[in-house]
């Protein structure tokens, strides 16, 4: 039930065997749905080029569906680590709107970027920069395999989990 005190996100929970969670492909129709979620979380530091690339990458980039209605997303970038002569799947980013968030559609996401690692580039490496003052999201890629890397770089620090 909806009360004036729950938040979108509590009514989702009570009432998530009605609602449809999906992961679908990113296109140049609906490229600028996921350009406005990323506004939101993450403000307005990704460039068009970080766009145009997403939609050369296939399965390593998707958006986050709650009930048809785009609501998050990831891209990925890859690219090859040399001196270790391995694939890096660059997480570029992963954002889902707060209202949606902690229904297991960030989760979603990552998993699928993980599992198309693992059967698309066998060996390689998924990293992620994250300010070192957000713990909500370091303590999402740590509970999810990913470990520091490195010193950490002014405010952020470079996780990585290995495929
Ligand atoms: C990080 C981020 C993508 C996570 O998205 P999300 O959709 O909330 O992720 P999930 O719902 O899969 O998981 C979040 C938490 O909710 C919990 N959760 C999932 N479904 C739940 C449910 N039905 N009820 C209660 N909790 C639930 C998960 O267990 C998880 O907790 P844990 O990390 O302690 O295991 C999101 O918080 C975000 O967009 N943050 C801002 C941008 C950012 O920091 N991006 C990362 C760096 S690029």
């Amino acid at each position: 039930m909806t009360t004036a005190n729950s938040t979108p996100t509590d009514n989702a929970q009570q009432n998530s065997k009605y609602f449809r969670k999906a992961l679908n492909d990113l296109t140049p129709n609906n490229i600028g749905q996921l350009k406005e979620v990323n506004k939101v979380l993450l403000g307005d530091e990704l460039g068009q080029a970080v766009y145009d690339d997403a939609l050369k990458v296939g399965d390593f980039a998707k958006l986050a569906l709650f009930n048809d209605i785009i609501v998050g997303g990831i891209i990925t970038a890859k690219s090859t680590v040399a001196e270790a002569k391995k694939n890096k799947v660059e997480i570029v980013s992963l954002a889902v709107l707060p209202a949606y968030q902690k229904l297991g559609l960030g989760t979603m996401l990552l998993d699928h970027i993980i599992n198309t690692s693992e059967t698309q580039l066998a060996g390689s490496e998924i990293h992620v920069r994250i300010p070192t003052k957000d713990t909500a999201a370091v303590s999402f890629f740590t509970k999810r395999g990913f470990a520091a890397s490195g010193d950490p770089k002014s405010d952020t620090q470079m996780f990585v989990r290995t495929i």
